[in-house]
């Protein structure tokens, strides 16, 4: 029996694509181009099997240009790239990678807050540009992190482990909001109590978003919400794109509607938007949430074993949509 085609839209680990070789014939990308949809769609034609990342965009549209196409593995948990109705529709499978990016995701969304709150990447940036000549008094005095209150939009794991974090460890008040509550047994591990969206917005010191993007949050943070928050208050996006108008938040930084924020994801990625750029309270990092070496490993090798799963007749580890094979 002929061995099934996979493309993998981005460059990879090595070993991922020796892995995958051992079911599979493999078009890797290891120059890790990034190809137009058009480019995609035309490399997919004629394949069963695709190893996307976050970027790698799957719709009706493709899916109609690839009628071979059987399983689409995602290298990331989110999976707002994939359209599941869709990919169901054409009896498509679609896996993501959670959980075993959720502590690292969770370890950058609370190093972003320290930085936003301490100041840490306008103090260096004046360092390196040669102007510390002498110490202040209020030189860089940013917001505590211990004690204050930490508010949580979209409470799921990696919600949940930066509130174990900021509880436990830095002693802070976790308020939380989200579409379902937690359980009264996760509530009280968490040390995070449940509140409506206005005063989650009202009470937080620094606010965390970690809520999945969809029709339903795009710009869940725009110019009516950060008016809601503390002039004092940071904003931490490590969710997705589209949850915060980069525009509105733009603004009111630059008004300092609330001091600062720390930013990993973006809506025209990886443009920033030009506004962003020009204002000092805002610390800035390119999508690397989960970006430790274990953890990107761990995420490649089980989008590669959702793969092997599917083309060994597996269940697979992390489907998305209901199974077309069954
Ligand atoms: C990263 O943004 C992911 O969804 O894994």
């Amino acid at each position: 029996m002929n061995k099934p085609k996979i493309l993998m839209a981005r460059a990879v680990f090595p070993d991922i694509i020796a892995r995958l070789e051992q079911v599979a014939d493999v078009e890797a990308n290891q120059a890790d181009v990034v190809w137009s949809k058009a480019e995609l769609t035309e490399r997919l034609r004629g394949k069963q099997g695709v190893f996307t990342t976050g970027g790698d965009r799957i719709d009706a549209e493709v899916l109609a240009a690839c009628p071979d196409l059987r399983i689409c593995a995602n290298m990331a948990v989110g999976y707002n790239n994939f359209d599941i109705p869709a990919m169901t529709a054409a009896r498509v499978a679609a896996t993501n990678a959670p959980d075993v990016l959720t502590e690292t995701t969770a370890d950058l969304g609370f190093a972003l807050m320290m930085a936003t709150a301490r100041r840490m990447a306008e103090s260096e940036h004046f360092l390196r540009a040669g102007q510390w000549t002498k110490w202040s008094f209020d030189m860089f005095a940013g917001s505590d992190i211990h004690g204050a209150t930490l508010g949580i939009l979209g409470m799921g794991r990696i919600g949940q482990a930066i509130a174990r974090r900021g509880a436990l460890g830095f002693g802070m008040k976790v308020v939380y909001h989200n579409r379902s509550r937690l359980s009264p047994e996760l509530e009280a591990e968490c040390k995070a109590r449940y509140v409506s969206k206005d005063e989650l917005l009202a009470q937080a010191d620094h606010l965390i978003l970690v809520l999945p993007y969809s029709a339903s949050s795009h710009h869940a943070i725009g110019a009516a919400e950060l008016a809601q928050m503390k002039p004092t208050a940071t904003l931490v996006n490590i969710a997705r794109g589209g949850i915060v108008d980069d525009a509105a938040l733009a603004q009111a930084l630059k008004n300092r509607t609330i001091a600062a924020a720390g930013l990993d994801v973006f809506e025209e990625e990886p443009k920033v938007h030009p506004g962003l750029l020009e204002v000092p309270n805002v610390v800035l990092t390119p999508h690397i949430g989960s970006a430790s070496i274990p953890t990107r490993m761990a995420m490649a090798g089980l989008a590669a074993d959702n793969l092997i799963a599917f083309f060994t007749g597996k269940p697979l580890l992390t489907p998305l949509n209901p199974e077309p094979r069954a």
